[in-house]
């Protein structure tokens, strides 16, 4: 990314990044949105309630710059920023975000950076996700070029909440009253509780439905068709 930017002058280079982040993002969601159809497919059912995507605004990448003590320029944008271009999946349940998480990791095209799993290691303040550093390689007419992407999974009740607690964050500005926080912090416990309810419950539900006749499995429909050739 770097050399690619080097040839353009500073608005240039802006415009050159900034259209690889938005064509990362695109990407990433694309293939994101297959293996959720794919899923939904061969298993009947879709691990990913709904997706959203971002590109972070240039006042807040420079924002966070700031924040980290770094100059604004292009280059420590692209060192530090990780989370310019973002995609947010939003499952049911937890073992949805792990089963995703693992088919992201097995997406050959996809180099999994870093990972933080903030459901295992909650942060202090009650939030929970799983977070993954991708890159994926953009193709131009010319070269190609790894982007990152900053790739967030949690369940609609760790979304509900994460919602809540960065409007706190944003009002308050980091300085939120006591009772507050501790308040969120209780509700995150009680969205905790909820997830593995919900998950249990989804269980049983699944564990009591009736039998249905055998048919030829979408697994066998898949290999057969000749258009489809499985690597
Ligand atoms: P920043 O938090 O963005 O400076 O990056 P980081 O390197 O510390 O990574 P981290 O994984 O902690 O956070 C990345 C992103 O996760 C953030 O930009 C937020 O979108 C989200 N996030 C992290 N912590 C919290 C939190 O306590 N509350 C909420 N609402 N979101 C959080
Ligand atoms: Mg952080």
């Amino acid at each position: 990314m770097q050399s690619i930017i080097k040839e353009y002058n500073n608005i240039d280079s802006w415009r050159t990044a900034m259209f690889l982040y938005q064509s990362a993002v695109k990407e990433v969601q694309t293939k994101l949105e297959i293996l959720n159809d794919e899923f939904q497919y061969v298993h009947k059912y879709n691990p990913i309630e709904h997706i959203k995507s971002r590109v972070k605004t240039a006042e807040s990448i420079a924002k966070k710059l700031k924040r980290h003590g770094k100059e604004v320029t292009i280059e420590n944008m692209v060192r530090y920023v990780k989370d310019i271009a973002g995609v947010r999946l939003i499952c049911s349940y937890t073992t949805d975000i792990y089963r995703l998480a693992e088919m992201i990791g097995n997406q050959g095209d996809l180099k999994v950076l870093s990972v933080k799993d903030y459901i295992k290691n909650p942060k202090p303040s009650g939030y929970k996700s799983y977070h993954m550093l991708v890159s994926v390689p953009i193709y131009l007419s010319d070269s190609v070029v790894d982007t990152k992407v900053e790739i967030q999974i949690r369940t609609i009740a760790m979304d509900f909440w994460a919602s809540l607690e960065h409007k706190m964050h944003y009002k308050f500005e980091g300085q939120a009253p006591e009772y507050i926080s501790d308040e969120l912090r209780k509700c995150a416990e009680i969205v905790a509780t909820l997830d593995e309810r919900m998950l249990s419950l989804n269980e049983a539900i699944l564990a009591f439905q009736t039998e249905e006749p055998e048919e030829a499995s979408n697994e066998i429909l898949l290999e057969d068709n000749p258009l489809i050739h499985l690597r």
